[in-house]
This record gives C-alpha cells, sequence and structure tokens, in this order.
C-alpha cells in the first residue's frame, strides 16, 4: 500500500475550506492508503508563538481532524513533536542542503519580509524539516495545496541528494497529489477568490448556526442580472459555488433557472445556502465538542498516533544511522 503523507500548522480552527478542499479528501484516503496525518507545531514555532496557544491550538486541530471523519485506527494522526526522529532526520538534511538553495524558497523570502526583526534559521530551514516530516516515512504522495509547491520541491531534492551522496535509494521522491484535475476552490464570503483564516472571510466547521447565518446573509451580491442567460460576475458565481458544495441538485437547478430568467431574488439564495451550510456544518460541530470534552481520549489518540509514527521514522533512521557511519554496536 502506497503511502501518504500530510501536515497543518495548528494556528486557529479549520474553515470551510480546508474541510472542503483537503480534509475531506484525506477520509477518503484513508481507505485505500497508509495514511500519516500530522499537527506541525513545530513548524508554527517560526513566528513564535505563546505556549499556552500552542497547547491549545493543537487539542483544538486535533478534535476537529477526527471531528470531520479521520479515524486513528485507519490513518495515523500524531503531533510532529511527539516524535524526535524527525529533529535527527532534519540535521542530516541540513547537511546536504545549500545556503542559497533555501534562500530562493520564496515562502522564506515572503516570511523574512513580513517579519524583518525575526529572520530566524527556523524559517530558513523550514523545507528542510518538512522534507525530514515527509521522509522519515518514505511518504510517495503528499497532498496539499499550490502555495507548498517549492517546498515540495526540496523535499525531493533532499531525497534525491541523500540516495546521490550515499549511492544508495533508500528515499522515494514525494509527490503533490491532487484530489482531482480541478483543484476544489472554496471561495471567500467577502467577494474574495479564497476563504482563508489570513483573510478573516471564513465559515469555521466550529460555527454555531447563528453565526453562520449571519456570515452567508452578510456575502457580497450585486444588482441582479440585467439580460438572460448573462455569465455570472465572481461573486455570484462563488454563492453558487456553496450551492454546489452543500445543496441539492434541484437547489443548483431551480437558482440557475432564475439568475438565467432574471428572476432571482437573492436573499431566497442566500437562505437557501445558509440552511445546507448549517446542515453540512452542524454534526461536525456536535463532534468537535464531543471531542473537546474528552481531553483523555484525545490524549489516548495522540500516543496512540505517535507510537505508530514513532515505530515507522525510528526504521528508518536505523537505516539512515548506518548509511551515514554511525554504527554504534560495531565500536
Ligand atoms: P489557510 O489558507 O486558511 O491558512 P492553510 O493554508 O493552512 O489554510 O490550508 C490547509 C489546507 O486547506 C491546504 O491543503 C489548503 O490547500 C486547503 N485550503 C485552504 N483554504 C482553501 C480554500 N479556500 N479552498 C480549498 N482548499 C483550501
Ligand atoms: N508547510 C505546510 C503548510 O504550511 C505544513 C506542513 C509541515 C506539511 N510539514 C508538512 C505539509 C509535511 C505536508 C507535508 O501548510
Amino acid at each position: 500500500m502506497e503511502t501518504v503523507l500530510s501536515g497543518i500548522r495548528p494556528t486557529g480552527h479549520l474553515h470551510l475550506g480546508n474541510y472542503f478542499g483537503a480534509v475531506k479528501s484525506f477520509v477518503k484516503m484513508q481507505e485505500e492508503y497508509n495514511c500519516y496525518f500530522f499537527i506541525a507545531d513545530w513548524h508554527s514555532l517560526t513566528t513564535c508563538p505563546d505556549p499556552e496557544d500552542i497547547r491549545q491550538s493543537v487539542k483544538t486541530i486535533l478534535a476537529e481532524y477526527l471531528a470531520c471523519g479521520i479515524d486513528p485506527e485507519k490513518a495515523t494522526l500524531y503531533v510532529q513533536s511527539d516524535v524526535r526522529e524527525t529533529l535527527e532526520l532534519y540535521l542530516y538534511f541540513n547537511m546536504n542542503i545549500y545556503l542559497g538553495e533555501l534562500e530562493r524558497v520564496t515562502t522564506f523570502k515572503e516570511k523574512a519580509r513580513k517579519q524583518p526583526n525575526n529572520v530566524n534559521a527556523g524559517l530558513l530551514t523550514y523545507p528542510t524539516l518538512m522534507a525530514a516530516d515527509i521522509l522519515q516515512h518514505r511518504a510517495k504522495w503528499v497532498p496539499v495545496g499550490k502555495d507548498q509547491e517549492q517546498n515540495m520541491e526540496m523535499a525531493r531534492k533532499c531525497a534525491r541528494r541523500f540516495n546521490n551522496i550515499y549511492h544508495v535509494e533508500i528515499f522515494p521522491e514525494p509527490q503533490n497529489f491532487y484530489f482531482s484535475d480541478k483543484a476544489v476552490k472554496i471561495p471567500g464570503l467577502d467577494g474574495s477568490g479564497k476563504m482563508g483564516k489570513s483573510d478573516g472571510n471564513c465559515i469555521y466547521l466550529c460555527d454555531d448556526d447563528k453565526v453562520i447565518r449571519k456570515k452567508v446573509m452578510k456575502a457580497l451580491t450585486d444588482n441582479g442580472p440585467q439580460t438572460p442567460n448573462s455569465e455570472k460576475p465572481e461573486i455570484i458565481e462563488n454563492l453558487f459555488t456553496f450551492l454546489q458544495i452543500c445543496s441539492s441538485k434541484e437547489a443548483y437547478d431551480y437558482f440557475n433557472e432564475q439568475w438565467n430568467n432574471c428572476t432571482i431574488r437573492y436573499g431566497e439564495l442566500k437562505k437557501q445556502i445558509a440552511d445546507d451550510l448549517c446542515n453540512t456544518v452542524a454534526p461536525i460541530r456536535e463532534r468537535i465538542l464531543e471531542f473537546s470534552a474528552n481531553q483523555d481520549l484525545l490524549e489516548k489518540i495522540s500516543r496512540h498516533g505517535a507510537e505508530k509514527a514513532r515505530e515507522s521514522a525510528a526504521a528508518t533512521l536505523k537505516e539512515v544511522r548506518q548509511i551515514i557511519g554511525f554504527n554504534p554496536n560495531e565500536r
């Protein structure tokens, strides 16, 4: 069975974009692949967050992943900092990658621009830590968004270079995994093209019905179509995307026809979207509350995940140490 791995930084809550763009597919993938899903808490240290925030966010994301349907018996669900083997591999990769290669990564340049007073070495070596995350399990597929393309290229470089230096074939070159030809993109509610935490235009999986309704009712619209069968402007197309992901085909066709014959009423459309989003989110939200109220269970699940992840990483590291020339038993 091929191995799949993906990580998410513990910042804030999961939103509909994360769910429909990523986590829902993880739930499907756990049936067919050997999956590792983890919470990248070490990676979040590049911005020096408050310790209490990290503690809280890790628990939140764990509960939300589980509420979405990630099954700890099928996939290995763990917290990055529970698997110390990753750090050793990170060190080895840092010996093989050049400063110039790391400095050229655009996410590094962007972050350095955003936090000019804290351009730390962790920020620079973010891609080698990510490579260690992936390659410690020798994962073949990594489902991530377009923004991670360069980090993935660095992970392939780490694999290739290690194999070349030591004349081995230990690491496969991990590939980006795209769920379909056309990536699902959940739009924002403010007329922007993408729902995202930093844009503050999200519906969160933990939002209650009242909050969801309020957010949907505030979504931007225009004056309505003036000519039959006209093309939809982006803000209206965005609303139809929501119909597509959470409403019935009948509802979609009903409003599409109204659009085409210029009788559409946006109030009614938004009410339909709000109802259907509430129905989609409510069962997930209930499960989030259940998991969050059971901290013992969360701890048990993360301990179980850490054990499985450590076992896999330790096997890789044992081989790596031998290859590098660290053979404590033969000294
Ligand atoms: P954010 O943009 O809120 O910071 P992340 O960058 O942490 O979210 O994304 C985590 C995962 O969710 C990635 O796989 C990303 O591709 C997916 N994702 C985030 N926002 C969207 C969206 N609006 N539509 C589809 N997928 C998304
Ligand atoms: N860099 C990823 C992000 O910002 C998170 C991440 C860390 C990751 N390590 C990973 C993703 C390994 C995939 C594989 O979203």
